[in-house]
């Protein structure tokens, strides 16, 4: 079967598409910086290729790619920076370009086309336009939210999606919520079909629920309330930067697309937020071990 190759493969993203890829017989080629990690060696476990790569280095990127139809991609500008963002997603794109992979699969983030003053959501839009100045063909895919926000601990819930953010974006905004697994399954399945798929956005979202919902959502699940820490928006910029109260802030003052439609039409079946939080309170999918 033919290859793709998947960047941030140990990550959230990323480990969600090598996993839908596998399943559907692909050859995968997990990118690592670190290929002796537990998250990669159960990439490898589940059939993966680990291949190492550094973002900074266009020719480890190159020879990862090589031979590849498919190339996914994602950054994470909350561990880098968004600079460093741009960077990797250009480096990307030129090794990509250099040995004719055929189609890229962009894991983004953001409401549209449009500059939002959003740093990590401008940032894909630089990052896409590199894509697309190499006559790569390119699908983007836009989650707004991910329902892990709500459980994962590396988004620090508590304070994060259950303090600052209604806080800042209004506990009755209207958010566009998607599970991770079902980005990698989406992103796995746009691979089948590059000729559909190539020069498109797709706004990824699979229920929309405000953070009051959730908090009700998540007690009908776990039987009990979410518990939310209380933090003054200057000391969460000091631990997380500027980046996401900003984002809420544009979500709370903004008006902005956002439809079920296009998640639902190629899986019907993606979580909504209260099939997906029964699963995590049985004991569902965690993220892989790191
Ligand atoms: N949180 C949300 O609700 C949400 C919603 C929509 C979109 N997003 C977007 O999702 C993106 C983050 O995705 P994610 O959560 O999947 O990220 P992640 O879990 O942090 O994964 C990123 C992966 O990239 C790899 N990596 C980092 N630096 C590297 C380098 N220099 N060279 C090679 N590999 C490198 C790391 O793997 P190794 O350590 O193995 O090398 C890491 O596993 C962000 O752009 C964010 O804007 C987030």
């Amino acid at each position: 079967m033919a290859i793709v190759a998947v960047v941030g493969a140990t990550g959230r993203q990323g480990s969600a598409t090598v996993r839908h890829l596998l399943a559907a017989g692909w050859d995968v080629r997990a990118l690592t910086r670190r290929p002796r990690s537990v998250a990669a060696r159960t990439l490898v476990a589940l059939g993966a290729e680990a291949v190492q790569v550094d973002l900074d280095d266009v020719v480890s990127l190159r020879t990862a790619f090589d031979g590849a139809i498919g190339v996914f991609n994602v950054q994470n500008p909350m561990t880098s920076s968004v600079e460093a963002e741009i960077r990797h997603g250009r480096n990307v794109a030129a090794a990509a370009a250099d040995v004719g992979v055929g189609h890229v699969v962009y894991g983004a983030a953001g409401v549209g086309d449009t500059e939002t003053g959003v740093p990590s959501w401008d940032s894909k839009l630089a990052v896409a336009r590199a894509f697309r100045e190499r006559g790569l063909a390119l699908t983007v895919l836009q989650p707004m939210a991910f329902m892990e926000l709500m459980t994962d601990t590396g988004f620090y819930p508590s304070v994060a999606v259950w303090s600052v953010m209604p806080r800042l974006a209004g506990s009755s905004r209207p958010i566009g919520w998607l599970s991770l697994d079902d980005l990698g399954a989406i992103a796995a399945h746009v691979f089948t079909a590059p000729d559909h798929w190539a020069d498109t956005e797709l706004g990824l979202v699979a229920d929309v629920r405000t953070i009051d919902e959730c908090r009700s959502l998540w007690a009908d699940a776990f039987g009990r309330r979410p518990r939310g820490i209380p933090m003054p928006t200057w000391m969460f910029e000091r631990f997380v930067g500027a980046d996401l109260p900003t984002m809420w802030r544009w979500l709370r003052d903004n008006e902005f697309e956002m439809s079920v439609e296009t998640t639902r039409s190629i899986l019907p079946d993606a979580l909504t937020v209260p099939e997906w939080l029964a699963g995590v309170s049985r004991g569902g999918p965690d993220p892989l071990p790191r």
